[in-house]
C-alpha cells in the first residue's frame, strides 16, 4: 500500500504514564530439594531440603555423594550429593494449582560402580517429557561441569510427579531441584506469530509446558537468581556469547534507580538490571545503515518458540530519534519500533512477544534489529535491553531435544578443531569467535556460515550414536495439522459447529473456486491479517467478496469463528453483511457482500480516486458511526470492534459506509463489569492510549480509534506517517494539537478548502477532539458522536441552502441562539438528547426517529 502506513499488531505493548508500581511477588510454593542428602543445604540464603528424611519425597534410588566436587561448580555444597536411580524413580509433590518453575540441577560424577559416562535417562513431569535419552556428560565441560535445565509447568491437579527413568542397563540421577510458584501473568498467551503477517496468535500456553532456553541481559552483566525480580529467581546471562559478527554495536547502561515500571508492567517481568543496560548500534549513520545487530541462539528443531524482547530507551528522549525493525529468522517481525513513541518516556520499560516455529533448516534462531529503512528518524539506530526465549512443548507433550553430537570429526577422520563439541553451544562459540575476530564482518560472516554448513554436513555424514533419538519432532505440516485438530477437539470437527444453524448460506469449496476463477491472484481485493480477499461472482453474476483464511493460522481460526458468530447475529445497514461461508478441507472462507467502492482509506489518499466532498465524508463518517453505535448498543451484550480504522470501513456503490472485519471483536463488558481485560490488539496509530496502559477494553476504545478515523478523513493522510517530521508522525497528536489552537483548518485536506462550512468543520473538529481524549471516561459514547456528526452535516447542508438563498448572509448570525450551547461540549446535555433518539437495533426505525428528533432540534428552518 502506498502512503507509508504502518500497522503494528501490538501485543503486550505497554505504555505508561502512571506511577510506579513495585509489584512484589511471593511464591506460594517454594520447594527446594537437595537430592540424596540427609542434611539441609543452604545456598545463597535459600534452603534446599534434604530428601532423605523420614518423610522422604523420593521413591526409589540411592543416595550418592562425592567428597571433592569440581571447584568450578557454582554451588559445590549442593552438587556434591545426588540421588541415583536404576529403575524409574519419582518425587511426588503436593502443590498449589498454578504455574510453577521446575529447575533441575545435574552434576555427573562417578560413584561406587556407577560410571560417570553411564547415565542415560528421561525425565517426565506429569504428562510432559522434559528430557529424553538425556546424557548429562555430553553437556558438561571441565569449566562448566554441571547442567541446569529450567522448565515451567502449569500444575492444575495440585500434584506434580517428577519421574527419572533410566534407559535399559543405565541409571538416572538428580542433584537438586526447585519447584517454585511463578506469577501467572509472567508470560502471556498472545504473541505475534512470524510468517502470519504479524498476526497476534494464541499459543496455547496455559496448557503447555515450557522450557526456558535463554534469559539474556543484552549489553549487560549476568544477573544471579538473587538479583532477579523478587521471588522469580531467573538467571540472566550476558549476550556476549550470542552476538554475531564483527559489528557488535556498543553497550551502555544507566543506574538501575532510573528505570521506571509503569503500572501495567509488574516489576517481576524483568529486573531493572536487565532494563538498565542495552546494546545499540553505534554512532555512525553510514555503518548503521548497512548492518543489523544480530544474535544467534541455538535451539532444537520441531518446536514453537516464544521470543520476548525487553526494551527501555536509556539514552534518547524524543520520538522519531531511534526507529528500528525487528527480524527473526530473516523475516520481518516488527517494523518502525520507536520505544519512546511506545512508552512515552525515556527509562520506562516495555516488552514485546513474538513466536516462531522452528521446523526445519538450521537449529539456530536468528534475532536481528536494524534501522527501519523507510523511517525519517533522527538517528539510524536500534536498541535492545533483554531477550527471553522459551520453548513450548510439541503436540506430543515433549520438550526434549537432541544431545549434542559428542565427538565431531572431520571427513578425513581427524578430530575437528576450533568448533566446540556441543551443538548446543557450538554456534554460539563460532559466533563469539567471529565476534572478537576482527573487523572484516563480511569475511567472518561467510566463514561463520561456512563453519555452520560444514558442521551440519559433518554431523549428517556420521550416523548418530545408537542412543540418539531420531529427530521425530513434527515437521511443519504435522504441527499445522495437529494445531487444527487441537482446535477441533472442543467441537465435533467443525470450526463453526458451536455457532448454531442460522449462519447464512453454505458454499462448497468448488463453488467458490468457480466464483473466484480458482482464487485468481488478479482478483485479489486486499490482503488482511486473516488472509486474502478475492472478488467473485456467484449464481447469476452477483458480485461477492470472498475472504479465504490461511488454514495454518490458529489466529485465523479464532477470527473465523468470531466473525461468523458475530456477523450471523448482526444485521445492519452499516455493517458488512455475511452471505455465507465454506469450511471444507481445512479451508475457512467467508463470503460477503461485495463493496464496490472499497475501503474508505482509498478515497482519502494514496490512490487516484477523486477526492470526496465534505458532505460525502460526513455521510460516510455518520454511516460508520451508526454501525459502531449499533455494535455497542444493539446486541444484548455490546460488541467492541477493536480494530476501527479507515481500511475497515468499506463503501458500496452508493458510497454508503459499512463497518467490516470483526475478527478482533470482543463482546463487551456485562453490566456488572466495567471493562474487558485483554491483551492489547488492534492497529498502530488507532490504539486507545488508555487501553495500552491498562489493557482494559471498553467501547470507548473504539471511540478513540474512530476519532483517529475522523482526523484521517479531514486531513487525508495516514494515522501514522513516519516520513513526516517528528511532531507530525502521529495524526492523533498532531491534529489534536492543531485543533486545540483552533488551527485544524491549516492541516485539512486542501481539496476541501472553500467547500466546507466553518461551523460544520468546527463541530467536526470538536467531536474528533472529544473522541481522542486520553481518558475513556472523557470521551463521548458512540451515540453522542453520531449525534454530533449529524449536526455537523446539518450545518453543512443548511449552509449550502442558505448560501443558495443569499450567499452574503452570515450563517452564524442566522443560527438560533438555542443552537449554540454546543451539544457536544456538555456531555450530560448530549446524553439527554441521544436518549430521546432511542437508537434501537432496528436501523430503519432508528434512522426515522433520529432524523425526526434531529430536524426538530437542529434544523434552524424548522423553527
Ligand atoms: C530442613 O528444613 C526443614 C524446613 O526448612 C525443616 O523442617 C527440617 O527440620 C530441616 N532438616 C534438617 C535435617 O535440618
Ligand atoms: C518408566 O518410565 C518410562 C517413561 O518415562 C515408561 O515408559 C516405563 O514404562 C516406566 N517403567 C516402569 C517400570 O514403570
Ligand atoms: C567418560 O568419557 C570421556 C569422553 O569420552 C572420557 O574422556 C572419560 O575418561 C570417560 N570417563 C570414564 C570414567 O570412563
Ligand atoms: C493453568 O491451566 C488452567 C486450566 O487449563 C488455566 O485456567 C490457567 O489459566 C492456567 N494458568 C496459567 C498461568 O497458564
Ligand atoms: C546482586 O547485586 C548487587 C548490587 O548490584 C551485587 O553487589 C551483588 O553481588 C549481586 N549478587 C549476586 C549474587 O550476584
Ligand atoms: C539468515 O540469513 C543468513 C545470511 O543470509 C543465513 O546465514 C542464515 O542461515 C539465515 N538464518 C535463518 C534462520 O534462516
Ligand atoms: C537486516 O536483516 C534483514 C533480515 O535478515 C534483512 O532483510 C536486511 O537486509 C538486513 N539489513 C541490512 C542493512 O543488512
Ligand atoms: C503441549 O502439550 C499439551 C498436552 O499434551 C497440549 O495440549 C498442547 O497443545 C501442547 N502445546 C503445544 C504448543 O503444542
Amino acid at each position: 500500500m502506498t502512503g507509508g502506513r504502518i500497522c503494528l499488531p501490538l501485543l503486550l505493548l505497554l505504555v505508561l504514564f502512571a506511577a510506579i508500581a513495585l509489584a512484589q511477588y511471593t511464591p506460594q510454593d517454594n520447594i527446594l530439594i537437595s537430592c540424596g542428602s540427609s542434611t539441609n543445604v543452604t545456598v545463597e540464603g535459600r534452603v534446599f531440603m534434604a530428601d532423605n528424611t523420614p518423610n522422604t519425597l523420593a521413591s526409589g534410588g540411592v543416595s550418592a555423594s562425592i567428597s571433592q566436587p569440581s571447584p568450578n561448580l557454582l554451588y559445590p555444597t549442593l552438587m556434591q550429593q545426588a540421588r541415583f536411580f536404576t529403575s524409574n524413580g519419582t518425587y511426588t509433590l503436593k502443590l498449589t494449582p498454578g504455574r510453577h518453575w521446575v529447575r533441575l540441577y545435574f552434576y555427573p560424577f562417578s560413584f561406587t560402580n556407577y560410571d560417570i559416562n553411564g547415565s542415560l535417562f528421561s525425565v517426565t513431569a506429569n504428562q510432559f517429557v522434559l528430557l529424553s535419552e538425556f546424557q548429562p556428560t555430553s553437556w558438561t565441560t571441565s569449566a562448566n561441569p554441571s547442567v541446569f535445565r529450567e522448565y515451567s509447568l502449569n500444575v492444575t491437579s495440585g500434584t506434580l510427579v517428577l519421574s527419572f527413568d533410566p534407559a535399559p542397563s543405565s541409571y538416572a540421577f538428580i542433584n537438586a531441584f526447585e519447584v517454585v510458584s511463578m506469577p501467572s501473568d509472567l508470560y502471556s498467551d498472545d504473541a505475534s506469530l512470524l510468517g502470519q503477517g504479524g498476526d497476534v496468535t494464541t499459543l496455547g500456553l496455559p496448557d503447555s509446558a515450557i522450557q526456558a532456553m535463554y534469559h539474556i541481559n543484552v549489553g549487560g552483566v549476568s544477573v544471579s537468581p538473587q538479583n532477579d525480580s523478587t521471588g522469580v529467581w531467573r538467571t540472566w546471562e550476558p549476550d556476549d556469547g550470542y552476538i554475531f559478527a564483527a559489528a557488535t554495536g556498543t553497550t551502555g547502561s544507566v543506574p538501575v534507580t532510573e528505570i521506571v515500571y509503569p503500572t501495567t508492567v509488574p516489576e517481576y517481568i524483568a529486573p531493572s538490571t536487565v532494563y538498565a543496560s542495552a546494546r545499540t548500534m553505534g554512532s555512525s549513520t553510514t555503518i548503521n545503515q548497512n548492518f543489523n545487530l544480530t544474535w544467534i541462539f541455538p535451539v532444537d528443531l520441531g518446536y514453537t518458540y516464544f521470543v520476548r524482547m525487553h526494551f527501555c530507551e536509556l539514552f534518547l528522549s524524543a520520538i522519531n530519534q531511534r526507529v528500528f525493525n525487528i527480524y527473526i529468522n530473516n523475516q520481518t517481525a516488527d517494523t518502525a519500533v520507536d520505544v519512546i513513541a511506545l512508552t512515552a518516556h525515556p527509562d520506562y520499560v516495555m516488552y514485546r512477544d513474538y513466536a516462531v516455529v522452528m521446523s526445519k533448516g538450521s537449529n539456530a534462531l536468528w534475532l536481528q534489529i536494524g534501522p527501519a529503512p523507510a523511517s525519517t528518524s533522527q538517528y539510524r539506530d536500534a536498541i535492545l535491553n533483554g531477550v527471553e526465549i522459551l520453548k513450548l512443548n510439541n503436540t506430543g507433550g515433549s520438550l526434549s531435544g537432541l544431545n549434542p553430537a559428542v565427538a565431531i570429526t572431520n571427513p578425513d577422520g581427524s578430530p575437528a578443531t576450533g568448533t566446540a563439541s556441543k551443538s548446543g553451544s557450538s554456534s554460539a562459540a563460532v559466533v563469539a569467535g567471529a565476534a572478537v575476530g576482527g573487523v572484516v564482518a563480511v569475511a567472518l560472516l561467510i566463514a561463520g556460515i561456512w563453519l555452520c554448513c560444514c558442521r551440519s554436513k559433518k554431523s549428517a555424514k556420521h550416523p548418530p550414536p545408537a542412543w540418539l533419538p531420531l529427530p521425530l519432532h513434527g515437521n511443519s505440516s504435522e504441527t499445522t495439522q495437529s494445531k487444527i485438530s487441537t482446535s477441533h477437539k472442543s467441537g465435533t470437527g467443525s470450526y463453526v459447529s458451536s455457532v448454531g444453524s442460522n449462519l447464512g448460506r453454505y458454499f462448497t469449496f468448488a463453488e467458490l473456486q468457480d466464483a473466484t476463477n480458482n482464487f485468481d491472484e488478479c482478483l485479489i481485493l486486499g490482503v488482511g491479517g486473516f488472509g486474502k480477499v478475492y472478488k467473485g461472482e456467484i449464481d447469476d453474476g452477483t458480485k461477492v467478496a470472498v475472504k479465504r483464511g490461511n488454514p495454518t493460522s490458529e489466529q485465523g481460526l479464532t477470527e473465523f469463528q468470531t466473525e461468523i458468530e458475530l456477523l450471523s447475529k448482526l444485521r445492519h445497514r452499516h455493517l458488512v453483511s455475511l452471505i455465507g461461508y465454506c469450511e471444507e478441507n481445512c479451508e475457512m472462507i467467508l463470503v460477503y457482500d461485495y463493496m464496490s467502492q472499497g475501503p474508505l482509506r482509498g478515497h482519502l489518499y494514496g490512490t487516484d480516486l477523486p477526492p470526496l466532498s465534505w458532505k460525502q465524508r460526513l455521510e460516510i463518517c455518520i454511516g460508520a458511526a451508526r454501525g459502531l453505535h449499533y455494535l455497542h448498543t444493539g446486541a444484548a451484550q455490546g460488541i467492541i470492534h477493536r480494530d476501527v480504522k479507515t481500511t475497515n470501513i468499506l463503501l458500496d456503490e452508493n458510497l454508503v459506509a459499512k463497518v467490516a472485519d470483526f475478527g478482533l471483536s470482543k463482546t463487551g463488558p456485562t453490566l456488572e463489569q466495567t471493562h474487558v481485560s485483554t491483551a492489547v490488539k488492534g492497529s498502530f496509530g488507532y490504539l486507545d492510549p488508555e487501553y495500552f496502559r491498562r489493557q482494559q477494553l471498553t467501547e470507548k476504545s473504539d471511540v478513540y480509534s474512530f476519532g483517529v478515523v475522523l482526523m484521517e478523513v479531514l486531513c487525508a493522510r495516514p494515522a501514522i506517517n513516519p516520513t513526516l517530521p517528528r511532531e507530525q508522525v502521529n495524526i492523533a497528536e498532531w491534529a489534536l494539537q492543531k485543533q486545540k489552537h483552533g488551527l485544524l483548518e491549516t492541516i485539512m485536506d486542501p481539496c476541501l478548502h472553500g467547500s466546507c462550512n466553518p461551523e460544520s468543520l468546527q463541530k467536526f473538529g470538536d467531536t474528533a477532539e472529544k473522541c481522542l481524549q486520553d481518558q475513556g471516561i472523557d470521551r463521548p459514547a458512540m451515540g453522542d458522536v453520531l449525534w454530533n456528526l449529524e449536526y455537523a452535516l446539518q450545518l453543512q447542508e443548511n449552509a449550502g441552502q442558505l448560501n443558495l438563498m443569499d450567499s452574503s448572509t452570515n450563517l452564524v448570525s442566522l443560527m438560533p441562539h438555542a443552537m449554540s450551547p454546543h451539544p457536544v461540549d456538555d456531555a450530560s446535555n448530549v446524553t439527554g438528547v441521544s436518549e430521546a433518539h432511542s437508537f434501537g437495533s432496528d436501523d430503519d426505525l432508528e434512522d426515522a426517529s433520529a432524523s425526526a428528533v434531529f430536524s426538530q432540534l437542529v434544523n434552524p428552518q424548522g423553527r
